[in-house]
């Protein structure tokens, strides 16, 4: 009996900010499928640990440092990628917190903070999709996924207004190119994830018991959705925005 398999042998994958976190089990899960994996993050030892332990694993992973912030270094490496790996058929804009995020009601937040969130949710993630977009369109065949998050939706209070709206700002942006590249074989989505944390962690045990399904969210749940939403079987999903998150969001 035949079925889905969401093989990604020969693919290349590029994600952002994956020298940590839900970042490297977006990483892990598509090379379980099979994929290249180019690791980008702004700190270049982080980077290197994530792809060596890929490459352990028996996957080819090669780690490329930037700010996804410059246009410029954005396009020095995607070329490091392409001529390392090969051209770049899934992209996962995972980077999306700043170092100089900071936590405050909106009307309590320093402006200076607010660029920051921007240039990186906004403006960085769609560097990387002008660096890779045209080629995937040249070829016929891309993926391009945007890790968004529950606050992008919806209202909490949490202190994170500037962020939730720019990652509101990015999907939006997206659905409009989703729609633009419909006829390309380049799909575009965006998935906005709850709460994540250590099931062990002292600190988010709490936090947990307002999620319906009774925990916080973990990089290997968010790399089996990435593992959906870049396979070839996902061809017919384009312009959407699903919500992983243990149910938080219902609405
Ligand atoms: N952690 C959560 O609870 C949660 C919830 C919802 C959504 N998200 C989203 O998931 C994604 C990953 O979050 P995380 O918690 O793993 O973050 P994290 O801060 O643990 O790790 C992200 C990595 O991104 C890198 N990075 C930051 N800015 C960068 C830049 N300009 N260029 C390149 N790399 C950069 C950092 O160096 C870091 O290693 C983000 O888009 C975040 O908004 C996270």
């Amino acid at each position: 009996m035949s079925g889905p398999t969401f093989d990604l042998t020969g693919r290349v994958a590029l994600v952002t900010g994956a020298g940590q976190g839900v970042g490297v089990g977006i990483a892990e899960a598509l090379a379980s499928r099979g994929a290249a994996i180019a690791v980008n993050d702004l700190h270049a030892d982080r980077a290197e640990h994530t792809a060596g332990a890929l490459r352990d694993g028996g996957a080819r992973a090669l780690a490329v440092a930037f700010d996804i912030r410059s246009p410029q270094e954005v396009a020095a490496g995607v070329a490091a990628v392409e001529s390392g790996l090969g051209p770049v058929d899934v992209l996962v804009n995972n980077a999306g917190v700043p170092i100089e995020m900071g936590i405050a009601p909106i009307l309590q937040s320093d402006p200076a903070e607010w660029g920051p969130l921007v240039d990186t949710n906004f403006y960085g993630s769609l560097h990387c999709v002008r660096a890779v977009a045209p080629g995937m369109v040249d070829r016929g065949w891309g993926r391009i996924v945007q890790i968004s998050s529950a606050a992008g939706s919806v209202g909490i209070r949490l202190g994170v207004g500037i962020y939730g709206g720019a990652k509101a700002g990015i999907e939006g942006a997206l659905r409009h190119l989703a729609v633009e590249l419909g006829r390309t074989g380049v799909t575009v989505n965006s998935l906005a994830l709850g709460l994540m944390g250590n099931v062990d962690d002292p600190a988010t045990v709490h936090m947990a018991r307002g999620v319906p399904v009774g925990r916080l969210g973990l990089p290997a749940d968010a790399g089996a959705a990435v593992v959906y939403l870049a396979s070839p079987e996902a061809s017919w999903m384009t312009g959407q925005t699903i919500h992983l998150d243990g149910g938080a969001t219902t609405g």
